[in-house]
């Protein structure tokens, strides 16, 4: 056995996660992996199957819809789903309850909270700032937004965020993980600078909810979105959130009002009023299928911690950066993800030459990570159920196809 595998062998044996991976199911693999087990490093695109889901959806399917049919909404508690799995969400993002609702894709949560932010100050601010480098559909709401708005877009790194910040800047997009690089931002530093400006600020916590502390309340975000099915596990399309902080909700002036963010949803009244708290920021009828999948998926958090979850994300991509160095010949990849662990994520970002033809080699061998273009390999660190393991054989095999 190499040292470093003999190393992974410690590192799990250490591991006081070990046992959530139980939790999820991980012991199928693609049809084409040339391995029995394979090793899932993409959690940061579409998080594994947590193993109570299947049951709990047939249950919603045949008991709650089947047979309660209409009488659900109240009795099987779907009415109220969206702000109870937003509290559910709440201690991960580090949000006391009543702050968080669930419902729309991370899109339409930007669109909600750019406008609603925009709205809540003054009409002489009239520029919008967003991360140039951002995921592309936050560019283009932002630009959406900025034009209904009457506002100007301007699109700065988060670097150049402090710099660019001043008495006409009405709202702030960022991210609090860069979805390519893997980069972490200093949401306390740039929120802080933000307020000071006089300015909301808008996070997207996509790459960061579930792999890391967030502290919302902590650092005094105004709004923030985030998408479930990366590091939350709660499955393909599943619902985002919308996080409004408390204080902010009676200004929040939603673009999307709907009948459910309504005071008196059933009171069918013609004018708008709305409802109070994280509610105002439902829209429509919520998509209960995938809502109550992710209510399950949560559900494998039950005693496990943020914070462990960020030493073993640190643990996992340092001993990743480690073999990588050790197995891969010298200038075959680059690391694009800072070394610095407060800079850092919970994904590797390698650029490689030919880094789509090297992803498709990696998957047929039963590594699954990702290709994003035009030259990076993104591997996705997932402390629930990637383990030490799983990292040295990942990487002895990039440097097998690297050979
Ligand atoms: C940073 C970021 N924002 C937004 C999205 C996607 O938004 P939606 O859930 O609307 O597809 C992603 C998807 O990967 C993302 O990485």
């Amino acid at each position: 056995m190499s040292e470093l595998a003999a190393k992974a062998g410690a590192l799990d044996a250490a591991d006081e996660l070990a046992g959530v991976r139980k939790r999820f199911v991980l012991d199928t693999v693609s049809d084409h992996a040339a391995d029995a087990a394979g090793v899932y490093l993409d959690g940061n695109s579409l998080g594994a199957l947590p193993a109570n889901v299947p049951e709990r959806v047939e249950d919603v399917v045949r008991r709650q819809w089947g047979e309660l049919r209409i009488r659900s909404w109240d009795e099987s508690g779907w009415w109220t789903a969206p702000e109870r799995i937003g509290d559910r969400i709440a201690p991960l993002v580090g949000a006391a309850p009543g702050q968080i609702v669930v419902g729309d894709s991370t899109s339409v949560n930007v669109f909600k909270a750019l406008v609603a932010a925009v709205r809540m100050v003054g009409d002489d601010r009239d520029e919008i700032l967003v991360d140039a480098t951002t995921f592309p559909t936050d560019g283009y709401i932002a630009e959406s937004a900025a034009r209904m708005t009457g506002r100007t877009l301007r699109p700065v790194t988060p670097g150049e965020v402090p710099g660019a910040l001043g008495d006409r800047t009405a709202a702030v997009l960022l991210n609090h993980v860069d979805y390519r690089t893997g980069r972490l931002y200093d949401l306390p530093s740039l929120t802080a600078a933000v307020h000071a400006a006089g300015a909301i600020a808008v996070w997207d916590l996509c790459h960061s909810a579930g792999a890391l502390p967030v502290g919302l309340d902590e650092h005094g975000v105004d709004l923030a979105v985030g998408c479930t099915y990366k590091y939350l596990n709660g499955g393909p399309g599943s619902p985002a959130y919308l996080y409004v902080r408390s204080d902010l909700q009676d200004r929040f002036d939603s673009p999307l009002p709907g009948w459910n963010s309504h005071a008196e949803p059933f009171g069918m009244r013609s004018d708008f009023e709305p409802a109070s708290g994280a509610l105002r920021g439902r829209v429509g009828t919520p998509d209960i299928l995938s809502m109550l999948a992710l209510e399950a998926a949560l559900e494998v958090w039950d005693g496990v911690s943020i914070e462990a979850v960020r030493a073993k994300s640190l643990a996992l991509t340092d001993f990743f950066l480690e073999c990588v160095a050790a197995y891969v010949g010298e200038g075959r990849v680059e690391s694009v993800t800072p070394a610095v662990h407060a800079e850092r994520g919970s994904q590797v970002a390698l650029r490689c030459e030919d880094a789509g033809d090297v992803m498709k080699a990696l998957i047929e061998r039963g590594v699954v990570g990702d290709f994003r273009h035009p030259d990076v390999l993104r591997f996705g660190f997932t402390p629930l159920y990637v383990g030490f393991a799983d990292v040295e054989r990942a990487a002895r095999v990039l440097a097998e196809v690297l050979r």
